[in-house]
């Protein structure tokens, strides 16, 4: 039987934390053996942003060795860079031409760039076609991806259906996948943790960056024996992720009876998130010793995604009479 296609892009713009791990980057893991997997780096989509060429190299090789890091398998899943793929690039204008303005309007990211800064580049207003292409020009079944991504991928999802409309049935719908519970991962603030935010953990961090990062949650100013209400705790959320499900409910015992201090729950939060954290980081260490072989790889599964990309640009260029 032919497996299910899943498509999912990580932007080369800075170190990934763990909102991004169990957001979506463990999904692709988990998912590799029961999908044909194209785990990739978007970098013409980082552009908008990244603008220097030494951080685009370094940034884009690094996700790549997180990627491994975390146990992508290089022998099962197709592991590329966007640009290599230039196709992409080339069905985006395609869309470009059939999609309305006021549609892209809508784009929440649009609209948050836009209301902080009026004088945005072009790439952040066409981000989510590139990112349809992205998914459409793979025949991708399912976008693992974080709560935030959802609408860029319905977007993909009508942007195929105009195509398929105007030029007959060429692009297959794609769905995206969300882990439930896992949907927005809280950082130290407590809201959404994300690098614009500066409150984030990060994913290889050293044992002291998580000791500061931990120590650094802000708690209200109940005593060790007053009783404490789990769900209102930034500890408590982040205990969620580390710990077994007896810990988790011993933690929860003893939060809601009193005689947990916030303390306390920092420290053991902070042991299980270094325990989780130190072999990933070490099996890091040593993909990094290696930059040629994990170029390699890159280069290997650009290659399985740029020959299916040019098929189906071929079919594209058909249905809309370029041939
Ligand atoms: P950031 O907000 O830190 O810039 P990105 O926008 O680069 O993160 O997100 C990369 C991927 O990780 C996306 O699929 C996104 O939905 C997911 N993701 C990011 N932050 C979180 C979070 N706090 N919880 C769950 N998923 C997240
Ligand atoms: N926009 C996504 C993000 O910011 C990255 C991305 C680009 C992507 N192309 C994609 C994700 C295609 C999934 C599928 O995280």
């Amino acid at each position: 039987m032919t497996k299910k296609i899943l498509l999912s892009g990580v932007k080369p713009t800075g170190r990934p934390h763990i909102g991004n791990y169990f957001g979506m980057m463990k999904q692709i893991v988990d998912m590799q053996d029961e999908y044909e997997s194209f785990p990739f780096i978007p970098d013409y989509h980082a552009l908008t942003s990244v603008q220097s060429a030494d951080k685009m190299r370094e940034d884009t090789i690094n996700v790549v060795i997180d990627f491994l890091a975390i146990g992508l398998d290089p022998e099962k899943v197709n592991l590329f860079k966007q640009s290599d793929v230039p196709q992409v690039t080339e069905l985006t204008w395609v869309f470009n031409c059939i999609t309305k303005m006021p549609y892209l309007m809508r784009a929440h990211a649009f609209k948050d760039a836009e209301a902080k800064n009026k004088d945005i580049n072009i790439g952040v207003f066409d981000y989510p076609i590139l990112m349809a292409a992205d998914i459409l020009i793979q025949d991708t079944d399912v976008v693992p991806v974080g709560k935030d991504q959802i609408q860029h991928v319905e977007m993909a999802r009508d942007i195929a259906e105009k195509f398929n409309k105007l030029f007959g049935e060429t692009f297959k719908l794609p769905q995206s996948k969300l882990v439930s519970g896992l949907e927005v991962i809280p950082g130290t603030d407590g809201q959404k943790m994300s690098k614009s935010y500066g409150n984030t953990i990060e994913l290889f961090a050293e044992d002291e960056e998580i000791h500061k990062a931990i120590m650094s949650i802000p708690t209200d100013s109940k005593e060790i024996l007053d009783s404490k209400d789990p769900e209102e705790c930034n500890v408590f959320a982040l205990h969620k992720l580390f710990s077994t499900e007896d810990e988790l409910g011993e933690i929860k015992k003893r939060y809601v009876e009193g005689g947990m201090g916030y303390k306390e729950s920092k420290d053991i939060l902070i042991k299980n998130i270094q325990d989780f954290i130190t072999p990933l980081r070490e099996k890091r260490k040593e993909i990094a010793k290696n930059p040629e072989r994990v170029l390699e790889i890159l280069k290997q599964g650009g290659e399985v995604a740029r020959q299916r990309a040019e098929e189906k640009m071929k079919d594209v260029r058909e249905k809309i009479g370029l041939i």
